[in-house]
Order: C-alpha cells, then sequence, then structure tokens
C-alpha cells in the first residue's frame, strides 16, 4: 500500500488522485492534503471521509504514514512544496510548471540530486496521450527525414480564457508568466519531437482583451443553457478554482497576457514558430512538421493526424489514436505510469529535468516579450551544468 499527502487540493488534483486512486485497485490511498482554502479544505474532508486535514506544509510532508507527496498548489508555491517533500524523504509528483522562475528550478533540480533515490515526476499529461506518442514513433521511424521547420499553437475557447483570467493565474506572483502556466505543455512536448534545445527566442505578446473596458462582451450573448453568462461559463463550471481568487475575467487587476506569438530556433538549427491565444472561436492544439521526406500535421483537439511523403502524388495517410480531447486523452495513462512507478518503481518519462527545461524555455520566452529583444537561451543551458 503506497499513501499520498496532498499539496493544494483544487480541481487538478480531484481529477489526478481520482484517475491514480482507480488505477491503484486498493494499493494507494490519499491520506492526507494541507490547502490554504477554508473553502477547499472543507470541501475535500466532507468528500474523503477520514483524510487527515494537515494545517502546514511541515506538518503534512512530517507524516510517516505517507510515501508520497503530490503538489497541486499554486505554481508560486510548487518550489517551497516540492522541496520540503524531498527533504522530508517523500517521492514527489508535481504539476507543471515546475516552478515559477530560474532560481527556483534550479532548487528543484538540487533537491533532486541530494536525494535521487526518490522519484520525481511531473505532471506532463499530454507526453502521455497515445496521439503524440504515435506522432513521434512517426518521427523516429524516419518518416520525415530530417525536420526543417514546424508551426504550433493553442487557441482556447474565450469561456476557457475567461477562467484563466478570472483565477489565479491573472497574476504573474501566483501563477508566474502565462506562456509558463499554459503553455509549458507544448514546450515541452517541442522539446520531445525535435530532441534539441532552443538556442535562441524572440517573442510579442500583450493584454488586449480581458480588460475591465471589455466587460460589456458579456451582455452580448444569451445566458447559456447551463443558467451562466458566456463569460462566467469556465469560472462557473468547474476550470481550477482557487475559490478566494476568483473574480470577473474583465478586470485590471493582472499582469498576466492573453495572446502571445514566439520564435524559436533549435540547436540543430529546426526553426519554430508559435502562437497562443484566449479568445479563438476556432479551437486548435496543434503541430505541423516540415521534413526532407515528408510533412505531419496533428491536431490533439480532434485527435486526427496525417503524413504526407514528399513525391508525386502523395498519399497523405490519416490515423487517429485518440478521440479528440485537450489533454490527448492521457488522464488514465499517466494514473497508470504513475501508480506502476509508485508499485514497482518503474521511472517516470517526464522527469525535473523536463520540468525544469520546459520550464526555462517559457521563461526565456517571457524574457523575449518583456524585453523585445532576441533572447540568447545559452545562458540557461549553462546553468543547467
Ligand atoms: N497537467 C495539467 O494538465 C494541469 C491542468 C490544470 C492545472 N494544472 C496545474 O495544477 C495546479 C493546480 O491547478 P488547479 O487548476 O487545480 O487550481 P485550483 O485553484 O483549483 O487548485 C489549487 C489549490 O491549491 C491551493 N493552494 C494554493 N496555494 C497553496 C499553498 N501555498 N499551500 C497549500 N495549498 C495551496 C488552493 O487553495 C487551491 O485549492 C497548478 O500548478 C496548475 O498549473 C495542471
Amino acid at each position: 500500500m503506497k499513501r499520498i499527502g496532498v499539496l493544494g487540493y483544487g480541481r487538478r488534483m480531484e481529477t489526478v488522485l481520482r484517475n491514480v486512486v482507480q488505477s491503484g485497485r486498493g494499493q494507494v490511498r490519499v491520506e492526507a492534503f494541507y490547502d490554504t482554502s477554508e473553502k477547499t479544505a472543507a470541501r475535500i474532508a466532507a468528500a474523503n471521509p477520514g483524510i487527515r486535514v494537515c494545517r502546514s506544509v511541515a506538518e503534512l510532508v512530517g507524516l510517516d504514514t505517507i510515501d508520497w507527496v503530490f503538489i497541486g498548489s499554486f505554481n508560486a508555491a510548487h518550489r517551497d512544496h516540492a522541496v520540503a517533500a524531498l527533504e522530508a524523504g517523500k517521492h514527489v509528483f508535481c504539476e507543471k510548471p515546475v516552478a515559477t522562475t530560474r532560481a527556483h528550478c534550479l532548487d528543484i533540480l538540487a533537491a533532486c540530486r541530494r536525494h535521487p533515490r526518490q522519484s520525481f515526476g511531473v505532471g506532463f499529461v499530454l507526453r502521455y496521450s497515445a496521439f503524440y506518442r504515435q506522432m513521434k514513433q512517426w518521427i523516429d521511424a524516419g518518416r520525415l527525414g530530417e525536420l526543417i521547420s514546424l508551426e504550433f499553437n493553442e487557441t482556447l475557447a474565450p469561456y476557457h480564457g475567461a477562467a484563466m483570467h478570472g483565477n489565479w493565474r491573472r497574476r504573474t506572483a501566483w501563477s508566474g508568466p502565462m506562456i509558463l502556466e499554459k503553455c509549458c505543455h507544448d514546450m515541452d512536448i517541442l522539446l520531445w519531437l525535435t530532441g534539441s534545445r532552443p538556442a535562441r527566442v524572440a517573442s510579442f505578446g500583450g493584454l488586449n482583451f480581458f480588460k475591465a473596458k471589455n466587460a460589456h462582451y458579456n451582455d452580448l450573448y444569451p445566458v447559456g443553457p447551463n443558467g451562466y453568462r458566456y463569460y462566467d461559463r469556465g469560472l462557473a463550471t468547474g476550470f481550477a478554482v482557487g475559490e478566494e481568487h476568483n473574480i470577473t475575467p474583465f478586470n485590471d487587476d493582472k499582469d498576466t497576457v492573453d495572446n502571445q506569438v514566439a520564435i524559436l530556433e533549435m540547436e540543430n538549427e529546426v526553426r519554430a514558430s508559435f502562437h497562443y491565444c484566449m479568445h479563438s472561436a476556432q479551437l486548435e492544439r496543434r503541430f505541423y512538421m516540415c521534413g526532407t521526406r515528408g510533412t505531419i500535421r496533428g491536431d490533439v483537439l480532434t485527435g486526427r493526424l496525417e503524413y504526407t511523403p514528399v513525391g508525386w502524388d502523395p498519399q497523405t495517410e490519416v490515423v487517429r489514436p485518440i478521440a479528440g480531447n485537450d489533454h490527448g486523452n492521457a488522464e488514465e495513462p499517466m494514473a497508470h505510469d504513475v501508480v506502476e512507478c509508485m508499485l514497482r518503481g518503474t521511472p517516470l518519462p517526464t522527469t525535473a529535468e523536463d520540468g525544469v527545461r520546459a520550464a526555462f524555455v517559457s521563461l526565456a520566452l517571457e524574457e523575449a516579450r518583456v524585453s523585445g529583444q532576441v533572447v540568447d537561451m545559452r545562458p540557461y543551458w549553462q546553468s543547467l551544468t
């Protein structure tokens, strides 16, 4: 039996732990949690009779009745929570992003190195998806030939963007920059698919929609069948809720952005462009990769993956490894692998190093956005050696 203690038991941890406990078939149990929100703590305690409610991080990580600590707190707390758990001798599953600053990332890596026998997994759920695994298999099988350049994106529905801009994600002090909070998944997939790291990056972005002056947009659409106004839907129907922090998305109490574009040049000379926005009526989470021998296009939201070889009259091969889903139908596969790691010590494919690399790319893109400069990523990578 493996027992879990939870730091930050919000919406994400409810999903992760439901799947992990189910996958554990009686061999995995949630023993205790600590959450700074009294409202959340009361809800979780009521839903989990017998669970121990802790009053501090130190109390939770100090319990000798737990083996693993699962971290689902606001991103800015991840470093303190991860380091405390590792120092207390626990294995860790940490939600993405692994941390919100370069220094916090390095602190986590240093703690992992001090405790090499303890597992540390990061919640990059997309990596467990059959969709991206098929894409990676095609690339590894040489179907692209040599990858030359690519586009990728993440365009969110306006009600989804509204949820992000109406809760704790609106402030970098709690969540880090939006490209880190929302797109570190995509950066992790980029690093994994290309097998390389960006040498330099540039980026533009800003806050153009979710501002107080645009509150009238909420009046444009009738109340929906669920009883909510359009832009209130995300908050009201269970996107992440650090409940004390929820306000209307049309507010100026924020310093995160709602749209950003980026260009990245990898060390292996592959060039990429990335676009995210939070006000799209046509949703995409797409990779489009052009190589010397073929092209791959795939959108995880539809589950459709296409390969076309270069040549006369090329036939496009279309597969659907999953039904479309923004998390790639990967919650159960990830839970399965987490449980294998917990019960049998099988290493997780998404490590602290992966978490830090994806965070570094996101942080460099934010540095480029804020400074208006092309950012040389060598200092980031040198700090890892
Ligand atoms: N892997 C994914 O696909 C995915 C999806 C959603 C969220 N997430 C990540 O999961 C984490 C939680 O997001 P969420 O959507 O569940 O948000 P949420 O607001 O629903 O939950 C966060 C919880 O953490 C608690 N909390 C905040 N700071 C704390 C602290 N210092 N100590 C203890 N508790 C604290 C809050 O009170 C809240 O209950 C974030 O890091 C987020 O980026 C990952």
